[in-house]
């Protein structure tokens, strides 16, 4: 396949097109089952080198239902698992399909995907970004709280892939968004300048802060992601004692506004980085980010794969 392809490895890779991708998700979401199906004949190849609930369902799921169809490929059955390179992957693949949707633990590995691959490439996960999730969350919370400009967004734990994504996604969108994080576990420092110039041309704001009840304070919603990342397990036990303060919590809750939205993108422990009573209670939107994947990465194919 030849001609000009679009992929989305970082969320600014659709800066310009995110609150469209979320307005489409929208009208996506309302006509569900009205038969559309823009990507007849479509497939997607989809590789995974990690487990996966939401982004392998979602986008099997998204797929089927806007006409196409998705293949799941895990690193046990492709060649890729026994040492081709990831080059020759990108450059096989592209003569089949129409789009590669990639989990990968490292960035560098996602690059060169992409660079080979001559049909889209979409980053379902990295160890620097997670830009479907982030499309799915701004979604979320323009569902709850309204326009996204000015609203603020309050992240606590660790400043990974999922924060770094969001942090950038906040800023596109005019947020005020401050993240509490230990020392040693902030956001990439390169994203964070990234966000902070995108911040400043957009009226809003990001804040690196280590006070977690500082960054609740008066928050729209407040965020949290798993504390051991995966690939992270043998750092489980010291990162669970250094987290711990950064648990969402009724205290934290207490700090943001009375009507705040509690956001996790899921898998969760309870009582560890979010009380099982915040998770579970009225002001948690968790499982609405969950659903949201499916709609935003929807438009994302739609505008990607779509003639
Ligand atoms: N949030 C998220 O990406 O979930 P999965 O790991 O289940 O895909
Ligand atoms: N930060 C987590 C997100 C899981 C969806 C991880 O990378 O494992």
């Amino acid at each position: 396949m030849t001609g000009k392809k679009r992929d989305m490895i970082s969320i600014l890779d659709v800066q310009e097109d995110l609150l469209e991708i979320l307005d489409l998700a929208e009208e996506l979401k309302s006509g569900r089952y009205d038969g559309r199906m823009p990507l007849q004949g479509k497939i997607l190849a989809m590789i995974f080198e990690k487990s996966s609930t939401r982004t392998r369902v979602s986008f099997e799921v998204g797929m089927l239902e806007l006409g196409g169809h998705a293949l799941n490929l895990s690193m046990k059955e492709l060649q890729l698992g026994r040492g081709e390179t990831v080059a020759d992957t990108a450059k096989v693949l592209s003569r089949y399909v129409d789009g590669i949707m990639y989990r990968a633990y490292q960035h560098t590995m996602m690059l060169e995907l992409a660079q080979n691959a001559t049909v889209p490439v979409i980053n379902a996960l990295d160890d620097v970004e997670h830009p479907c999730q982030t499309m799915a969350d701004l979604l979320t919370i323009k569902e709850h709280k309204g326009d996204l400009a000015g609203l603020r967004l309050a992240y606590l734990g660790d400043g990974n892939n999922v924060c770094n994504s969001l942090m950038l996604g906040a800023a596109v969108c005019g947020m005020n968004f401050v993240a509490a994080c230990p020392k040693g576990y902030e956001p990439s420092v390169e994203l964070t300048k990234k966000a902070q110039s995108i911040a400043k041309k957009k009226k809003g704001s990001i804040q690196i802060v280590e006070d977690p009840l500082k960054a609740a304070k008066g928050a729209d919603a407040v965020y949290t992601d798993v504390w051991v990342s995966m690939g992270q397990e043998a750092e489980a036990k010291e990162r669970e004692r250094i987290f711990m303060p950064y648990q969402i919590n009724r205290e934290v809750m207490r700090a943001a506004k009375k009507d705040a939205i509690a956001m996790h993108c899921l898998p969760a422990h309870r009582d560890m980085e979010i009380a099982a009573e915040i998770m579970d209670g009225p002001q948690s939107v968790v499982f609405d980010q969950a659903e949201n994947r499916l709609h935003t990465q929807k438009a994302l194919l739609y505008k990607l794969l779509g003639d």
